[in-house]
């Protein structure tokens, strides 16, 4: 017998990654606020998206979800929503053109503000306080007040996620996704560089085909992909009175949605079967994505699948591999065919980032990128061999010109870091780097087929 759910049955839960308010009478009141406070998302929205992952994971398409690591209030401003939408564009558009696959755009934005930490304290100079867990939490300053948990601080990232989404909207249906824009998402700074120009002469081959497309009758007034796009959202659901805040009923079919995102996830730290986190997101009809790292095993996996996704519906269950570079080829075979002889159905994602975060000689954390081309390099691999979709990428970028991640074709290196180092967590790609990566899946993909065997040309 499954036991009933309710948006407040995780309460009941072991939790962890999350705060604990001083005061549970100002953690009340804004919960109530924003229990009253407009949905953010719309559930048939939700629905489309489990649609379109429906046809990924049944090899039809590809996913493509990366943002921020952490949003933060500081850097919230309509130029870095822009440039991060700009980055995603132009990833999605090399993807589809260059490997004819359609790909489902979502963003680590509008909500990406809460993170699980390795550890609950952080000590500088013989001084300890409490980590930083995002700034929907506490504050990142490296002093006792700011590191406080202060409910009133949802409020803020409600404001700025839903000002967030209403840019990103825009973006995606007002004119500025049009593909005969795709000259103009290139950035100031990437221009000019190796992977600048080759997305230059990339969009001149585009812009040709649309001119022949328009030439035979195909314009925007028959098909309106070629003038908009549909973008969605998502975050980890982490703080779980946030998310249980903003889960609605839906009135046409009365199931339950969590409106803060299109797409909710449950981090690697906190997706342990009887935990409060997986008990929320079983309830919501939402896409829901699981990180899979190193220790996951098949029968775990399994165990996790039932609750999460038990009519085993297609699109409903993204599960995200974060193994690491080199242990990808030790762990994701036997997960893999464990959901093959299981007959499930998911859809197959990799983020290259988490299991490839080094401290630098210097001390910076970050990310060496020719781990991260290795790492898709190796889900690639194995997913050709299992005769699997390799079916998305999940990955944390920005469209700041940042020096966070070793490498790449602008070479950066361990003393270039400090240059344009911004992240209020993890390290991220740039827009050349994630040019690179793009036009590197584009070629696996083509190479090999729905399910690429060849090895990516450039990743060592
Ligand atoms: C993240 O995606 O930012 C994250 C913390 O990932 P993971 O749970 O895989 O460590
Ligand atoms: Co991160």
């Amino acid at each position: 017998m499954v036991a009933a759910w309710s948006p407040e049955s995780w309460r009941t839960k072991p939790i962890a990654q999350v705060p604990d308010y001083p005061d549970e009478s100002v953690l009340q009141t804004v919960e109530s606020t924003l229990s009253a406070y407009p949905p953010l998302v719309f559930a048939g929205e939700a629905r489309r998206l489990k649609q379109e992952l429906g046809k990924v994971a049944e090899g039809q398409g590809f996913l493509l979800q990366g943002g921020d690591c952490a949003e933060s209030f500081a850097e919230f401003h309509a130029n870095n929503i822009r440039d991060t939408f700009k980055v995603m564009l132009q990833m999605a558009v090399v993807l589809t053109f260059g490997a004819s696959l359609p790909v489902v755009k979502v963003g680590r934005m509008a909500g990406q503000f809460a993170k699980p930490r390795s550890a609950p304290m952080e000590a500088v100079d013989g001084v300890e306080l409490p980590s930083y867990r995002g700034d929907i939490i506490n504050g990142i300053g490296f002093d006792e007040a700011s590191r406080i948990p202060d409910p009133n601080r949802m409020m803020n990232a409600y404001n700025q996620a839903s000002a967030t989404l209403n840019l990103l909207r825009a973006f995606a249906q007002g004119g500025f996704a049009d593909l005969h824009q795709v000259q103009r998402w290139n950035l100031d700074f990437v221009k000019g560089s190796k992977q600048g120009d080759r997305y230059q002469a990339f969009a001149e081959r585009l812009s040709e085909t649309l001119d022949f497309m328009a030439a035979c009758g195909l314009t925007a007034d028959l098909v309106p992909q070629i003038a908009e796009t549909e973008f969605y959202t998502s975050h980890e659901a982490l703080l779980l009175w946030y998310e249980q805040a903003l889960t609605r009923q839906d009135s046409l079919s009365g199931d339950w949605y969590d409106c803060s995102a299109h797409m909710l996830w449950v981090g690697d730290r906190t997706r342990q079967a009887d935990s409060a986190h997986i008990e929320f997101l079983r309830g919501v009809e939402n896409p829901v994505g699981m990180k899979c790292g190193p220790t996951m095993d098949p029968d775990d996996l399994l165990r996790l699948i039932d609750i999460l996704n038990p009519q085993n519906e297609a699109g409903r269950l993204t599960l995200i591999a974060r193994m690491g570079h080199d242990k990808v080829h030790d762990h994701l075979p036997a997960l893999i065919r464990a959901v093959q002889r299981e007959g499930r159905k998911v859809v197959w994602s990799c983020d290259p980032m988490h299991g490839n975060t080094i401290k630098s000689a210097s001390g910076y954390k970050t990310r060496p990128f020719d781990r991260i081309l290795a790492e898709v390099k190796a889900f690639f691999e194995v997913h050709g061999a299992e005769g699997s979709h390799a079916g998305g990428v999940h990955f944390e970028m920005t469209g700041q010109d940042v020096t966070e991640c070793l490498g790449g074709a602008q070479a950066i290196s361990d003393e270039d870091l400090s240059a344009r180092y911004h992240t209020h967590c993890d390290p991220r790609l740039n827009a050349s780097q994630a040019l690179e990566l793009a036009f590197l899946l584009a070629e696996a993909l083509k190479a090999g087929g729905r399910t690429a065997t060849v090895p990516l040309a450039e990743a060592s």
